[in-house]
């Protein structure tokens, strides 16, 4: 499916909704919604009673009637129903309300790399039934390569790593278009497990996912790959007698336990530079690798990608957002003309 800028263009809204973030960009306004992709459901009443960062507060505190739920999983809408009423309750009642004024509403959307059509038919449904009456499809790797301003339309290759929560997509890009890529399952959720894991093996201790990220704060400034501070107080719940217990956890061994989902990681990285032409390999060793996405600022990440393949590695100005703001930028017209059409799927 090929989509093209002036399509784009006639485009209102530009929606990216993540396995762990869901961020919507207005024409001519900017970025409007930036919230985690959680809806809290009240199970006996069928209604929905905090959706974003509130919802995900709650997560793992509910009682048995309130159900938080996920309708993003793997890139992919797996719940439309939920998808459909999370994002209205994100969009606000004033911003639906402007959108609904447009006689005819149309939407774009960031699909991960490679997706399936019917992974594709759930985006779209998503936002038709939001009132979009056409739904554009971008490939989240161009989107993302945009927004962090790599010169994607000039003959030179650029290398970018979108690192999501459930996946990293690789690709070499050149004139406006993908030469090679890979999207590999593996993202910042596998991460968070593999911490998750590690603890509850060594220190029979059970995590609340909220602690995760401290824990990984906790190696910043040491990296993944370099000698930092020997331990670090966590706290958790005892695996035996359920009680709030604390324990110092050996940063040394965590960043190991990370570094297995990292591998996976590090094999399709070296899957693109093999598929690529030697012409643009040569580039990518002066121009590096640009790293996006919410787990690119996962502390040594970079640092540990720079030793594996010898390249610069830089990480983008705002690594989150950028595959909403380079969609946004499509719709704004504020990006060079692409030689090629952007492609999606
Ligand atoms: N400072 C940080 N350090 C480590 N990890 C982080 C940090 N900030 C965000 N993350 C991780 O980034 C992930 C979210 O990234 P992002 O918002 O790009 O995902 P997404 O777009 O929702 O997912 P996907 O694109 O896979 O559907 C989460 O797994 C989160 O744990
Ligand atoms: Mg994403």
């Amino acid at each position: 499916m090929t989509v093209s800028l002036e399509q784009l263009r006639r485009c209102h809204i530009a929606v990216d909704l993540g396995a762990a973030r869901t961020r919507v960009y207005v024409k001519g306004v900017g970025l409007v919604v930036d919230e985690p992709s959680v809806a809290a459901v009240n199970m006996r009443t069928g209604s929905l009673i905090a959706v974003g960062a509130l919802a995900e507060q709650m997560t793992g505190r509910t009682p048995a009637y309130i159900r938080v739920a996920r309708p993003v999983s793997g890139g992919t809408v797996v719940d439309i129903d939920m998808a459909q009423r999370m994002l209205r309750h994100l969009l606000g009642e004033k911003l639906r309300r402007q959108l609904r004024r447009k006689p005819r509403l149309r939407a774009a959307a960031c699909t991960p790399h490679d997706a399936d059509p019917l992974a594709q038919r759930a985006t779209v449904e998503t936002l038709v039934g939001l009132g979009a009456r056409r739904v554009e499809l971008v490939d989240t790797l161009i989107a993302a390569a945009l927004g962090c301003g790599l010169p994607v339309e000039q003959p030179t290759a650029t290398m970018i790593m979108v690192c999501g929560a459930a996946t990293t997509q690789i690709a070499v890009l050149s004139l406006g278009s993908i030469v090679t890529a890979v999207r590999v399952p593996i993202g910042g959720e596998a991460i968070d497990n593999a911490v998750i894991q590690h603890l509850r093996q060594h220190h029979q201790l059970v995590l609340p996912s909220q602690s995760v990220r401290p824990l990984q704060l906790a190696l910043r400034g040491n990296g993944l790959t370099l000698n930092g501070p020997a331990t670090t107080e966590i706290h958790g719940r005892d695996v035996v007698t359920g009680l709030a217990r604390s324990v110092e956890v050996d940063t040394a061994a965590v960043r190991q336990a990370i570094h297995a989902p990292l591998t996976a990681v590090l094999d399709g990285l070296g899957k693109v530079l093999r598929d690529c032409p030697p012409d643009l390999v040569a580039d990518i060793a002066e121009s590096g690798i640009m790293m996006v996405g919410g787990s690119a600022l996962l502390p040594g990440f970079d640092q540990m990608l720079r030793e594996a393949t010898g390249v610069p590695v830089n990480i983008a100005e705002r690594p989150d957002v950028c595959s909403v703001l380079g969609l946004g930028a499509m719709l704004d017209g504020t990006v060079q003309p692409l030689s090629l059409a952007p492609v999606a799927g």
